[in-house]
């Protein structure tokens, strides 16, 4: 009797949320809602955990003389050092999947000698489709999960016929989840799940604004720091504007992360200064659930429709965009 009614009593103490299955389990809460009404957890560069040594043309020019700099005294090789400023993820798209992430950011570069797009961050990364197929994979497995797919900053000597071909791609790997694009938000999670359509996918260009939505349906933000204080200064100002009005037509997003810069790159000469993105995120992502502590109390505000973060296997941004939507 007295054990029955102790476990009773325990159970609710329990959170139910299973970051594998978090909107199946927040179902109640979540299905009703708009995409417009809810924060999915995302990363930036989610594809950037394996990048190999090979520059894409024209990126970072503001970078490599800074590079140049910091290597010479120790006879480094510039492109690994370029590496450790580029890899913005440290596990791959199934792990961020399992551990919540909904949201998924992938610039993508042509390589005409490869005759294939990649996934880049100043370095050529691996190929996209099989970064697609898993997230396609996924929503299979789970048949209540919803995301969103953003692909842009298209680089490289990509022809028209490329882009048509990125965009077949796309189609024949996630074209039976993706949504019908309607940029006035005016479908449920609900909706989706009964449609089978989970997955909201976005173009820079070469969208069909059918199954494949336009770049322009997500506003991004981003701080554009290199210290957590400064993120700190600058994410405010961005909160209350979001909280501050209704934003038609568009998924806000926002970013709690830091950029380097040539600065950043020549203070690791300094030991103790940061000396990758990993660092850097170090410093800024223990911040995050203090930061929102400040806004919790108000009803309705949340950081965006979407949260961007790096290394957020090594965050608490699961627990904090939960809390957002009501179901923690
Ligand atoms: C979204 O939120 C707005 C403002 O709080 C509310 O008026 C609207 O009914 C909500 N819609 C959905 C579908 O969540
Ligand atoms: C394409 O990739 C190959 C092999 O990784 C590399 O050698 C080549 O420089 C790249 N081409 C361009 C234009 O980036
Ligand atoms: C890219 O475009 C070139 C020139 O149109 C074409 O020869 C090549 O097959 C295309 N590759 C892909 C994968 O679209
Ligand atoms: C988008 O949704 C609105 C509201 O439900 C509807 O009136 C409109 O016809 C839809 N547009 C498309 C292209 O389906
Ligand atoms: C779309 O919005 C209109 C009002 O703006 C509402 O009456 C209608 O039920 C909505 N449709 C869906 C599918 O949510
Ligand atoms: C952040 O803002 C506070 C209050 O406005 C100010 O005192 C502080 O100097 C700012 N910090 C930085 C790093 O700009």
């Amino acid at each position: 009797m007295v054990s029955a009614f102790l476990l009773l009593a325990i159970i609710p103490l329990f959170s139910a949320l299973d970051p594998k299955k978090w909107i199946a389990d927040g179902i109640d809460k979540v299905g009703p809602k708009s995409l417009q009404n809810i924060t999915l957890p995302g990363t930036q560069n989610s594809g950037t955990y394996d990048l190999t040594e090979v520059q894409v043309p024209g990126q970072a020019i503001e970078l490599w003389p800074a590079i140049d700099v910091v290597i010479k005294p120790f006879h480094l090789n510039k492109e690994k050092e370029m590496i450790k400023w580029s890899r913005d993820q440290g596990i791959q798209i199934k792990d961020q999947l399992e551990k919540g992430i909904r949201y998924f950011d992938f610039k993508l570069a042509f390589n005409s000698t490869m005759n294939n797009w990649f996934v880049y961050n100043n370095m050529y990364g691996t190929a996209i489709q099989p970064m697609l197929q898993t997230i396609a994979d996924y929503l299979k497995s789970y048949d209540k999960e919803i995301v969103v797919v953003e692909l842009s900053h298209f680089a490289g000597s990509y022809t028209k016929l490329n882009l048509t071909n990125l965009q077949s791609t796309v189609k024949s790997t996630l074209g039976s989840y993706m949504y019908p694009v309607n940029t006035s938000f005016n479908f449920t999670v609900n909706d989706m799940i009964k449609a089978g359509k989970r997955a909201v996918v976005t173009m820079e260009l070469e969208y069909d604004g059918v199954s494949i939505w336009p770049g322009t349906a997500i506003k991004t933000t981003n701080p554009n720091v290199d210290k957590e204080s400064l993120l700190i200064n600058e994410t405010t100002p961005i909160v209350e504007e979001y909280n501050s009005k209704l934003w038609p037509g568009v998924l806000y997003k926002m970013s709690w992360v830091l950029e380097p810069t040539a600065d950043t790159i020549l203070h690791t000469l300094l030991p103790w200064e940061s000396h990758t993105v990993e660092d850097l995120s170090d410093h800024c992502n223990k911040h995050l659930p203090k930061f929102w502590e400040k806004y919790e109390k108000t009803p309705y505000w949340r950081m965006g429709n979407i949260l961007v973060i790096d290394f957020n296997e090594k965050s608490d941004i699961f627990d904090v965009v939960m809390r957002m939507n009501g179901i923690s």
